[in-house]
Order: C-alpha cells, then structure tokens, then sequence
C-alpha cells in the first residue's frame, strides 16, 4: 500500500459519511480500493454477495467497485437506493458479446428451454431470463432443472458453460461468449510452471478454457478459490484468475507464495497479463469524483421488476439448497 494510504483513508471515510454512502468493491478491483472498502466499513466481495451486503446498509448511496453488471445487480436488488459505478465504461466482454435483442432471437430459435444467464450479462438479458446463476451455484442449479426435466439454454459463457456439461453430463444450447482475461490461459506454459514449482496446487476459474481446467486442483468461484487458497497444504498456489483477488489470498496465507497462471508461451513480452483492462478503470481518485462525473446506475422499473425474479429465484435456489446440505453434514 503507498505511503500516502492513510491520508487517503481518511479522505474516503469523511467522503463517505458527509455523502451518505457506503463503498462495495469486487475480488477483482486493486488491492487500495479492496482495503478502502473494508476499511470504511463496506465490503469486498463476489458479485452476488456484493448485491446482497447492499440490501443490508442504511445508506441511501452504494458506490460500487467494479464493472457495470455489478452495479446493475445492486440496483436490481436495492431499486429505492441511488447506486454509483467508479467508471461507466467499466464493461465485462461476456456482458458485451450478449446483447438483448440477438439474444432473444437465439432464445426463440428453442422456445421449449429454460433460459438460464450468468451473472456478467446486462440488465436486459437478466430481465428475459427465467434464471440468473453465478459459477457458484450454477451446476446444482442446472442439475435440479434437468431433474424436473427442462432443457436448458445457457449464457454467455462457452467455457463455463461446457464445465457445467462436463460435470453434469446434461446437454445445453451455449451461447458464444467469453472472457478476455480467462480465455487466455494458457496450458503447455502452467504445465511447465506446476513442473517446476513441485509442492503446488492449481486454483482455476471455470471461466478458463477446458484444457485449463483440466490441470486445476480446485474449480471455483472468486469465494471458491480465495478459501481455497487458505485450506490448501502447498506452498506454492499457482491462480488462474484476474490478478486482483491476489489481495484477499495473501492476507489470508502471508507464508505462501503465489504465482499467476502463465497466459502467453514462451518468447513473448508478457508472461501473465491476467488483469481485466476493465477492472482497472477503478480507482480511489474516481471514488472522490464520484458525483461529479454521471456514474449513476438508472434502469427502468420493468427492466428491474423482471430481471428481480430471475435472480431472487437463483438466491432463493441457493438458500435452500445451502440449508439442505447443513443439514445432511
Ligand atoms: P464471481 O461471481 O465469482 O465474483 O465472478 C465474477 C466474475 O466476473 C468472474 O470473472
């Protein structure tokens, strides 16, 4: 942290308290703004969660640290609070490569499925959906559909979405989306790293190609692999997912050493460039020019009002079948 970080704190604190708000940052953000927000009371967080701890503060402003889908599920989830992204062209290319209106045709093309999104797609898509899941929840989700028997529409992820088939062997229409920054791990140069490092577990996110996931000791969500990160017994925790998250693990375990997985072969000028350009738009300056710049999240009531049912059906998903499995152990 730069030695001018507690000015800084202190700067944010009274920031926030003469504006009535509370700041939200994602794993992914960089480490100052990951301590801003746990230092000022807020949160740092996955994306479902961040929505979540917005519904439980009193404050009428959630400034979120992150990329636009965040801040939508926040307004989502909090409509009758005013909610505030760092910067507005913060984007996530699976939201970009789904947009509504091709999407609904490719839905149409099945009517007989369920539609099924990930997190990182804009309201609209949330909003003709009949599900909104995160990697954390999204195979027992898709597992209980095929139960009941639906067939399943699955967006934008490709590779999540083919890590869903793999585990569960339920066949899905999969949209053609991906992650910039996942997309572009690469397996000869991890195998080479996980050679010479020994004594050393694989954290991957199920955003990464197959061939990637293939060598992971642990598939996860960001809260997935940060716990992960804690519990393993190596030293070495090699990590295939935006560089941010690095923040949370080392707090967690100061005595491991922990290495980006390898995103380009050998004789290139960039080993790991596992940072998503859009992540990086946030920072602290932009949290104190916050209003000053037009960074509010506005979306009309029945683009909110549908899009809610999708995603409280996945929360009301995962606090049953949470509690479920608490009472099976
Ligand atoms: P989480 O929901 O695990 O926080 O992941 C969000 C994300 O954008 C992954 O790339």
């Amino acid at each position: 942290m730069d030695s001018h970080y507690n000015e800084k704190l202190n700067l944010v604190k009274d920031f926030l308290k003469k504006n009535n708000a509370k700041l939200i940052a994602h794993y992914y953000v960089d480490a100052e703004l990951q301590k801003l927000a746990e230092d000022t009371g807020g949160c740092v967080a996955d994306s479902l969660q961040m929505a979540k701890f917005g519904s439980q503060q009193e404050e009428a402003n959630l400034i979120i640290a992150g990329v636009k889908f965040m801040g939508e599920t926040a307004k989502i989830l909090n409509p009758e609070k005013n909610i505030y992204v760092l910067d507005k062209e913060a984007t996530c290319s699976l939201d970009e490569s789904c947009k509504v209106d091709e999407f609904r045709k490719f839905c149409s093309d099945y009517p007989d499925r369920e539609v099924v999104v990930y997190a990182n797609t804009s309201a609209e898509v949330k909003s003709i959906s009949d599900w909104v899941v995160t990697s954390s929840i999204a195979i027992p989700l898709v597992e209980n559909l095929a139960r009941k028997g639906k067939k399943i529409i699955w967006a934008p992820d490709k590779y999540l979405g083919a890590y869903i088939e793999d585990q569960t062997g339920i066949d899905m229409k999969i949209w053609d989306g991906s992650c910039i920054v996942h997309e572009e791990y690469k397996t000869i140069e991890l195998k080479k790293l996980k050679k010479q490092l020994d004594d050393c577990e694989v954290l991957v996110h199920p955003e990464s190609p197959r061939s990637v996931i293939q060598l992971a000791d642990v598939v996860g969500s960001t809260t997935k692999l940060i716990n992960a990160s804690k519990s393993s017994k190596s030293k070495n925790i090699i990590v295939a997912t935006e560089k941010g998250i690095f923040y949370q693990m080392k707090k967690l375990s100061p005595d491991k050493n922990f290495y980006e997985a390898p995103t380009e072969g050998e004789g290139a000028t960039c080993k790991s460039c596992g940072r998503c350009p859009w992540m990086n738009l946030n920072t602290s300056q932009k949290l104190i020019d916050i209003f000053k710049s037009n960074n509010e999240i506005l979306l009309s009531n029945s683009i909110i009002q549908s899009a809610k049912k999708s995603i409280n059906r996945m929360i009301e998903f995962e606090d049953k079948y949470y509690q479920e499995k608490k009472k099976v152990s």
